[in-house]
């Protein structure tokens, strides 16, 4: 019969992999909540208009990858592709926001992009986002970033790329995407490529975040954003770089860093990493103020980032196995089930390991012992079972061997 195998792009996590995802979910729960973060968990499953509204109906996101369908009623719903239209819906819902106040929060968890699957690119993958909202001051957008540092660094990660950028904001950028589409203007359309000579007109600032060879050769001489931003913009980028200066952050300013979401002003930013392969951005993020208010709620602003997690499994490597206490070898049938109540009683102190269940040689069980990388081999046969004993095998110092007691090597530990 044939085999159901997995959707294409979506991936198994065992163990080994799923203890990174966890160690840095440990990482994050113990250096966001330093900053005032707190954890907010949101549906995966959302209505497909909340992404139309908020990441833009012209991104590559809303445009070609998300899962969407209808429910059994005919609803179109889609598969969360980022955490933030999610985590900014809930707070609108939660109706806590009052002028002034500021909340944080960050959160874990899949998201799905139909992309074409490569090195740390899938369709499932899995992002540890983080959100202020509330904050219009450039000090917020500096905090996220000095909070990913702490995170990164935490992780062991210390040999990446911060890049920079402004955006502008609804008074300035009108005037610069202007100036875009008076230099596209001037090229012989027909050379970039056909979302481009979309985007040309519906959204000109997307085209400088193609990546198609040919359009990024034509937009390397393009106006930059950072010559056109208004006083306030320009204010505003220069606390944030002032921020991060102070605090020892190597950056990089690239005025054509446009991410792919429609919903950024002002500050946005990604974290680069050569050592992963052609996926290069690790995080990405930025300010957003205006979406709350676009999606219903109050008018507050937004600041936040995403980390794929992916990406960063590929930078950590691996985590280092934990070294079990036990391996309880039974070498007699008849003993297992004694064994398996032994085991049983040294978990209950709080120590990890395993039994052998069954079949092979004591050569074989004692090889797997060793295999096992524990601490201590215990053994249980026949005469262990009769004399109420075990015998006790170290196997990380003088491999020296003991019978003893088993009350009394109970009592012991
Ligand atoms: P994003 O840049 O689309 O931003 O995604 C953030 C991170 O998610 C990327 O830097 C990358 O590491 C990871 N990522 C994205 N797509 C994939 C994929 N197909 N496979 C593996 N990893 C992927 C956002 O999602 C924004 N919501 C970030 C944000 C939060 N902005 C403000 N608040």
């Amino acid at each position: 019969m044939a085999k159901v195998q997995k959707i294409k792009g979506f991936a198994d996590l065992f163990p080994d992999e799923a203890a990174l995802f966890t160690h840095m979910e440990r990482i994050a729960r113990e250096v966001f909540p330093r900053y005032g973060f707190g954890e907010l968990r949101t549906p995966i499953l959302e209505k497909t208009e909340l992404f139309q509204k908020s990441i833009g109906e012209d991104t590559d996101v809303v445009g070609k990858e998300m899962f969407t369908f209808p429910d059994r009623k005919g609803r179109s719903l889609t598969m969360r592709p980022e955490a933030t239209a999610g985590v900014v819906r809930a707070f609108i819902e939660s109706k806590t926001h009052q002028p002034g106040k500021v909340s944080k929060y960050f959160t874990f968890g899949p998201m799905f992009r139909y992309e074409r699957p490569q090195k740390g690119r899938q369709r499932q993958f899995h992002q540890i986002n983080a959100e202020i909202f509330g904050a219009d001051e450039p000090q917020a957008d500096a905090e996220l970033i000095l909070m990913l540092r702490a995170f990164l660094n935490s992780l062991g990660l210390t040999k990446l790329t911060v890049e920079l950028n402004s955006l502008g904001c609804h008074e300035c950028r009108p005037a610069y995407k202007q100036a875009l589409t008076d230099y596209y203007k001037s090229k012989d359309k027909n050379l970039f490529c056909e979302d481009c000579r979309r985007r040309m007109d519906t959204n000109p600032l997307r085209v400088l975040d193609c990546k198609v060879d040919a359009c990024k050769k034509l937009v390397a001489d393009a106006p930059v954003i950072t010559d056109h931003l208004c006083s306030e913009c320009e204010a505003h980028f220069a606390d944030v770089k002032a921020i991060l200066d102070g605090a020892g952050v190597s950056y990089e300013l690239n005025p054509r860093l446009v991410r792919g979401l429609d919903y950024y002003v002002r500050t946005c930013f990604e974290v680069t990493s050569l050592d992963i392969g052609s996926q290069t951005s690790v995080a990405g993020g930025g300010r957003y103020d205006g979406l709350i208010k676009n999606l219903g709620g109050p008018d507050c602003s937004a600041t936040g980032f995403a980390c794929g997690m992916e990406r960063l499994a590929l930078l950590l490597g691996g985590l280092e196995a934990a070294v079990p206490d036990f391996y309880l070898a039974v070498v007699e049938d008849a003993a297992a089930n004694e064994a398996m109540l032994f085991a049983q009683q040294l978990r209950d102190k709080g120590l990890c390991g395993e039994v052998s269940f069954s079949g092979g040689s004591m050569k074989s069980r004692m090889r797997a012992a060793n295999k096992s990388g524990a601490r201590t081999c215990l053994i249980m046969g026949g005469d262990e079972m009769a004399n109420k004993t075990i015998t006790v095998k170290d196997m990380v110092g003088d491999r020296e061997q003991e019978t003893l007691d088993r009350a009394l090597y109970l009592a012991s530990l």
